[in-house]
């Protein structure tokens, strides 16, 4: 009997975020029980593709906390909308270059959610000047958030995922090819990919996958004016990414379909090779 109506209310929660969604009914089904039971942990979640991967993980089934260092009406607001979607998710503010912060934001998801087995180090910050224009101030300023912040992220992730988890990190297309300007932007990403091939030796043994999402230009705040311009003639599909279409690839890594799949740099650029 409460089975049954358990089953009722979840099927009335998947018609009506189908609707919503436009995503066919059965599709719907598939993705919400994909990864039911576990807690994804998102980094800089409040906008852009940090918010489509935690929109995407959660209609997946997984409890998301959904993590942000300035913007709280944001995180509210995308807190709200899973929850009103029929998910579950928590904001919990954070700054990722700060160790203790990123120990809070751990200890917190598990003790209002439970222990996150999928970590996504999505958090970067884009640093563009000219190498004869930096100073050494901009060394600590253009790795804090992409290089410090994921570092830490993945130390904790290292001491707490559980067997047979999910770490996530963020590259770029740009570690493919050097641009002018954006040298610490791109070292920085570089590092964190040497980071996932390591970690992924590292934590193979306990059957935890480590991978990186490479994006190429996405339409969020980041994204440079010109880059905007440009992808009609630099990516062979004619355009610039959507945020949910690199969700989509995160959701892939961070499910079961993905378990063979470690110690690599995914591409999402459009075909820009
Ligand atoms: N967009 C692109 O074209 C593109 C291409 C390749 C790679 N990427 C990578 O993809 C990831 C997401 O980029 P995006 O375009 O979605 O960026 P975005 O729209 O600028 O959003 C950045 C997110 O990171 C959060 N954040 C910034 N500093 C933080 C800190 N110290 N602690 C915690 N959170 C922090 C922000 O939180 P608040 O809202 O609270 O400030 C925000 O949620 C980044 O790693 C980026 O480098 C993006």
């Amino acid at each position: 009997m409460i089975i049954k109506r358990f089953e009722t209310v979840h099927l009335l929660l998947i018609n009506r975020g189908a609707r919503r969604s436009r995503r066919p009914l059965f599709l719907m089904e598939q993705e919400m029980s994909r990864l039911s039971g576990r807690v994804a942990l998102v980094t800089g979640a409040s906008r852009g593709i940090g918010r489509a991967i935690a929109e995407r993980l959660a209609r997946d089934g997984a409890s998301v906390a959904v993590n942000y260092v300035k913007n709280q009406d944001k995180a509210e607001a995308l807190v709200a909308a899973i929850t009103k979607a029929g998910g579950k998710a928590i904001a919990i503010q954070a700054d990722v270059t700060r160790h203790e912060d990123v120990k809070r934001l751990f200890d917190e998801t598990e003790r209002r959610l439970d222990r996150p087995s999928i970590i996504v180090a999505n958090a970067g910050a884009l640093f563009v000047r000219p190498f004869a224009e930096m100073t050494d101030a901009d060394f600590d300023t253009g790795f804090a958030v992409n290089v410090r912040g994921t570092f830490l992220t993945f130390i904790e992730a290292a001491r707490r995922v559980p067997e047979g988890g999910r770490v996530i990190g963020f590259s770029t297309n740009l570690t493919l090819r050097g641009r002018p300007e954006l040298g610490l932007y791109q070292a920085g990403k570089a590092a964190i990919e040497q980071f996932v091939k390591t970690m992924a030796k590292e934590l193979g043994p306990r059957r935890i996958t480590v991978n990186a999402v490479a994006p190429g230009p996405t339409d969020t705040e980041m994204l440079l004016p010109k880059a905007r311009e440009e992808p009609p003639r630099v990516t062979p599909l004619g355009r610039i990414g959507q945020p949910e279409e690199i969700a989509d690839v995160v959701a892939f890594l961070a499910s079961d379909d993905a378990r063979w799949v470690t110690g690599q740099v995914i591409g999402a650029n459009g075909g820009i090779v």
